[in-house]
Order: structure tokens, then sequence, then C-alpha cells
């Protein structure tokens, strides 16, 4: 199944709570929340009070992308205030197994991420671990960045992983997605798309529309019962 994940990363903070209805109006039913901590990133985001204010008034499945040092430190409070699913950096922690079974104990969806530059083979010893891996396409950090073109067969290489073990487990991506560039992840193996400037820039409700424009387009060209 294709799914979108709106970033709240370039939301207009005023307005969040409109912004992110705006975008549930629309059909997202994901909501990608970047966390950052000043140290495993250069910028510092948002945590915990932000992520509690925004689950009061919605339902939509949070999708926590920690980019922070050591996040066993805080996956329980992060599902304390409303994380549906988490994911954290295979580079910023020296225990990533027990990181994921600290999410699994909570009965929380556990997402590794991969920056760029990090071998997609390093997630091998958690392949049958974890709901979902995440391969940023731009180095984390900041939104708005080009899309990486080596990222491609990152995703490519990884579908490959998990269909060679009888995996059909999700692939995000996040960095960089635009309407026009999205058929590439998605023929990559993509399935999980995380879009910031490309849905909060301008009107929210009608990029979302053609965010799944592109998404029904990229359906249509695969041939019946092909699987992803
Ligand atoms: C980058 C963040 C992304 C960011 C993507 O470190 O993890 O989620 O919001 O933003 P865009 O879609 O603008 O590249
Ligand atoms: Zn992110």
């Amino acid at each position: 199944m294709l799914i979108l994940s709106p970033s709240i990363l370039a939301a207009d903070f005023s307005v969040l709570g409109e912004q992110i209805r705006e975008a549930e109006g629309a059909g997202a039913r994901y909501l990608h929340i970047d966390v950052m901590d000043g140290m495993f990133v250069p910028s510092i985001s948002f945590g915990m009070p932000v992520i509690s204010s925004i689950r009061k008034f919605s339902d939509m499945i949070f999708d926590v992308h920690l980019m922070i040092e050591r996040p066993e430190r805080y996956i329980e409070e992060f599902v304390r205030v409303g994380a549906d699913m988490i994911t954290f950096h295979l580079e910023a922690t020296d225990q990533p197994g027990e990181v994921i079974r600290q999410i699994h104990n909570l009965g929380k969806k556990a997402g590794l991420s991969l920056k760029p530059a990090t071998p997609v083979e390093e997630m091998l010893p958690f392949i049958d671990k974890i709901d979902m891996l995440l391969v940023m396409t731009v180095e984390p950090g900041f939104g708005g960045q080009s899309y990486i073109p080596e990222s491609t067969q990152h995703i490519r290489q990884a579908r490959e992983m998990f269909r060679g073990r009888g995996l059909d487990t999700d692939i995000q991506v996040d960095g960089g997605i635009t309407v026009d560039n999205v058929h590439v992840v998605l023929e990559a193996g993509a399935n999980v798309i995380v879009a910031g400037s490309a849905i909060f820039k301008g009107d929210v409700a009608g990029n979302v529309k053609s965010m799944y424009r592109a998404f029904g387009k990229f359906e249509e060209t695969r041939k019946p019962g092909e699987k992803l």
C-alpha cells in the first residue's frame, strides 16, 4: 500500500493545528514528526510538548522520526506523548536491537533509519525485526533540500534484501520528494513517502491531492498483479 506521510517540519507553526487538519481533511493518514537534538544533526526542531498538543485533536498515525543521539533515553516518553511508530537512526545508538525491543514492548511500530552514506547492508542484523526501514534521501537535519540521486539505488537494494527473505516490510523515503520525482522512489520500491515542503508550502490540501494523483498515475503504470 502506498502511504503519504506529510512532514510538519515544513509547516507554519503559528497555525500548526489548522495545517494538520487540512492535510488530514485531504486524506493524509500519517503525520511525519521530525525531532532533532542539535547533536545527531546540527539543528534543533521540537519535542514532547508539541507532540502532546497535536495528539489531542488528531487521529492520524504519528510517525515520529528521531534524529537524536542515544534514542534509548526517550522511547518511553515519545510513546507517552502519542507516537504510534518510532523511527530512530542506526548511527545514533550502539544498541539498535535493544531500541527496537523497547519500542515493540510498548506496543508500537519500530522503524530503523539510515543516513545516505550508511551502507544498506548495515540493517541486515535487524532485517526481520523492524516494521519499517527509512532510507534518507537527503542528509538529515533540514527540510527543503534536493533529493540525492544515489538514494534510488539504496531503495532498490533494500527492497531486494527484503524480498529475498520473503519480507514485505515498509520502506520509507524522506527528503526532497516532490510530485515530479515521487515516481522514481516508488519504482525503486519505496511505499511510505514523506514530504515536507511539497505538502506544507502553499495550498496544503491541494498538495496532498496532487501527491495522491501522482501515486495513482504510478499505480496505473504497473502491470496488473505486479507487486511492489
Ligand atoms: C529532514 C527531515 C525531513 C524533512 C523533509 O531531516 O527528516 O522529514 O522534513 O523535508 P522536505 O520534504 O522538504 O525535503
Ligand atoms: Zn524526517
